[in-house]
């Protein structure tokens, strides 16, 4: 099998469901695709995982191209048929394959497929329209330029500790870094989609791009945790003066709700670096 094809599918999987639970809108569809992101995300992990237990390289590549085409539907129902193919590409690529990864793996997307068949959707995809509008909340032009930057810039990065972060877990065994790593990947799939929400609600999505494989390969990970650190300190910050400047309650309290969990993933930087500087 080729465990470095499938891990680019597990991978692509999960920015399609994840990118597509903020581009519908009904609730109950929202949650179903939220559900498939958490699971296509374990799975791309998963299969990092059993690469690196047996020492096979891999990247954190993706096909652009397959990404972008999130941006081209119209509505809701080719988004769903976009998915649904995506899991007949996955089980596809596994056929043939007996292991106990891969067997999970085929399971899961089968009933998701059914699941996805169920759902009812209708309606434009207003993600892209550029209409720079929150629906339901007053907002100057300063503070709206300003909240856009803010997303695309964040939106970028924290898909980017996604991957560098589950890459890092999947390449380290000692116990306290491998656990703040996996804490980190959760929170920063949290933010991605709180982000992506918003941006998604403004008309004003945008894609993730492949990480600069010198961004994580054969990275000096104390060098790394240290300059992250610092980045985490930054996050907190760029939450801080937003949530002074934006002028909306209900959207400074929730940029002061993360910049107090970024505060808290330099904390967690700073446990792993003090377990991988004992060994
Ligand atoms: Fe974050
Ligand atoms: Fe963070």
């Amino acid at each position: 099998m080729d465990l470095r094809k499938i891990i680019r599918f597990q991978h692509e999987s999960f920015i399609k469901f994840i990118y597509a639970s903020v581009m519908v809108k009904e609730n109950d569809v929202k949650a179903k695709l939220e559900d498939i992101a958490q699971f296509k995300y374990r799975h791309m992990l998963w299969t990092m995982q059993d690469a690196a237990a047996k020492k096979i390289k891999f990247d954190m590549d993706f096909n652009e191209e397959e990404i972008l085409k999130l941006k081209l539907l119209k509505r809701e129902e080719d988004l769903l048929q976009f998915l649904i193919d995506d899991l007949d590409n996955n089980i596809a690529l596994y056929e043939g394959i007996d292991d106990p990864t891969i067997n999970r793996l085929r399971s899961d997307d089968s009933y998701f497929i059914e699941e996805l068949r169920e759902l009812d959707v209708e309606g434009d995809i207003t993600a892209f329209n550029e209409k720079r509008e929150l629906p339901g909340v007053e907002l100057d032009e300063n503070s709206k330029s300003a909240l856009v930057f803010f997303l695309m810039e964040e939106i970028f990065k924290e898909y980017e500790l996604i991957i560098i972060y589950s890459y890092l877990k999947a390449h380290t065994d000692i116990a306290i870094a491998n656990s703040a790593f996996m804490d980190l990947a959760y929170d920063s799939i949290y933010h991605l989609k709180r982000f992506a929400e918003l941006a998604a609600k403004m008309g004003v999505l945008t894609l993730p791009k492949p990480i600069p494989k010198e961004k994580y390969e054969n990275m000096g990970i104390v060098e790394f945790l240290k300059e992250n650190i610092e980045e985490e300190m930054g996050a907190e910050k760029q939450c801080l003066i937003l949530a002074e400047k934006i002028g909306n309650k209900k959207l400074s309290d929730f940029l002061l709700f993360i910049s107090r969990q970024e505060l808290y993933h330099a904390e967690l930087l700073k446990r792993a670096l003090n377990a991988i500087q004992k060994g």
